[in-house]
């Protein structure tokens, strides 16, 4: 079976590895940048702009592939599925109008209301600059100010948190006033990704991913420092009642989209913030979370190529899909200064990675050297019985990298979550 990964980051190389390990697949790999991990791995490759349409399709045609797997958002905002399914080639990843759960953030807040959907928060969509900045003013609370479009998981900014009134007035001046303005949720939050084949969802392990730089969450949004599961799958500071209404709301959400018109075949991803009222949907997106797919795609146990054919055809069953009950501790390295003055293009040495598994990145590959990019570098991923283990040998091997490069040690540490734990059950 013939599969092309688009995209070229952690989470590509995530996703051709799990790929790879299926005896039978024949990989193929089309990413903006030459990631080495995937070219490693793949058949043949292509360097190309994920969102160059006419080369994305032009390319699965001469190499007959059967399946595509998207990545990232882009080329899912780009249409390139509607496009490859046109030449009869299925992909995994929704087409273009199914992805504006991700891609139009007003477009998910309007299906959400529409179709009676919980969890999703008090929100305002705005088109221009003069009303929003009126109600932010006679707003009584904070609010999260989002641009309506994709902004690679770094536009959002929170007043009380980045913002007071008003610096939140001339955020969305900056912006020309397209935005959606919700209340400010109070909580923790945690990834659910699960498989979708146009009628089933099927739930993979919860993640808690780090969006902030710097450790004890403080410093700018990123697209992701690191991120953590436990063995038994799911989250400390979320109880089996919240994980069951988190997954209603992922079912209630494909219901949707189906009865609009717009069925939704792909990896759904939840972002929830876990409340005192239950878990409330900060946003959807059309595809795997980077890292969150790290953390996942190194515990699936089953055939990864058989779970998209199955996706495929609309046949996927729970008993495809098993994840080892492992936790995984996920640690980014990055380059100094990132995410606002990233120092690129220095000398990056992996010297002992150890038991982790090596995820490739955001990274340039020259005469035998990696250098660092603007970007996220390098990821590991760290598997054990116990999140201590895991964390551990996360850990050993990030910290073994030398180099301009940082990442969070505070990342999957007993302090960490216990600290998660505490603040959950004041809020409760
Ligand atoms: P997003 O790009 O929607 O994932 O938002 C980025 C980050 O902003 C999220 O991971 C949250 O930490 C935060 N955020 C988004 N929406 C809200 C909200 N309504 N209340 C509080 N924090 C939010
Ligand atoms: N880890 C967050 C995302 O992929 O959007």
């Amino acid at each position: 079976m013939k599969v092309l990964v688009v995209g070229g980051g952690g989470r590509e190389h995530a996703i051709a590895r799990a790929l790879s390990r299926s005896s039978g697949t024949i990989l193929f790999s089309l990413m903006a940048r030459k990631n080495p991990g995937i070219a490693a791995l793949a058949t043949d490759i292509l360097l190309e702009r994920e969102t160059n349409v006419p080369s994305v399709v032009k390319y699965a045609t001469t190499r007959g592939v059967d399946y595509v797997v998207i990545g990232p958002e882009a080329p899912l905002d780009a249409g390139v599925v509607d496009h490859l399914e046109k030449e009869g080639i299925p992909c995994i990843g929704p087409v273009y109008a199914a992805a504006r759960l991700e891609t139009d953030k007003a477009f998910c807040r309007e299906m959400m209301s529409r179709y009676g959907i919980s969890g999703c928060p008090l929100y305002r969509v705005f088109q221009n600059s003069q009303d929003a900045e009126e109600f932010i003013r006679s707003y009584d609370g904070d609010l999260a100010i989002k641009p309506i479009g994709l902004t690679g998981g770094k536009g959002v900014r929170i007043m009380g948190e980045h913002l007071d009134r008003d610096g939140a007035v001339g955020y969305v001046r900056s912006l020309g006033g397209k935005v959606v303005l919700e209340e400010r949720l109070i909580g923790e939050e945690f990834t659910l990704q699960a498989f979708v084949d146009g009628k089933h969802i099927i739930p993979m392990p919860l993640v808690q991913d780090h969006k902030r730089a710097y450790e004890g969450d403080l410093g700018p949004n990123t697209g992701g420092m690191g991120s953590y599961s436990m063995a038994d799958h799911s989250l400390p500071f979320v109880t089996r009642d919240d994980r069951e209404k988190a997954e209603a709301i992922m079912r209630d959400a494909v219901l949707a989209m189906k009865q609009a018109g717009f069925p939704y075949r792909g990896i759904l991803y939840g972002q929830f913030m876990n409340t005192s009222a239950g878990p409330v949907v900060i946003e959807f997106n059309a595809r795997f979370g980077d890292p969150e797919a790290m953390n996942v795609l190194s515990l699936l146990e089953s055939d990864f190529a058989t779970i998209v054919e199955k996706m495929v055809t609309g046949n996927l069953s729970p008993s495809d899909v098993r994840f080892a009950a492992k936790a995984t501790v996920c640690k980014y390295l990055v380059p100094e200064g990132y995410p606002d003055t990233p120092q690129a293009g220095q000398e990056v040495r992996v010297r002992d990675s150890g038991k982790a598994i090596l995820y490739y990145a955001n990274i340039e590959e020259r005469e035998g050297k990696l250098y660092s990019l603007t970007s996220r570098t390098l990821a590991f991923v760290g598997i054990g019985d116990t999140l201590g283990e895991a964390e551990q040998v996360a850990e050993e091997a990030a910290s073994s990298v030398q180099g301009n490069v940082r990442h969070r040690r505070d990342i999957g540490t007993r302090e960490m979550l216990e600290k998660k734990v505490a603040r959950m059950k004041e809020l409760r």
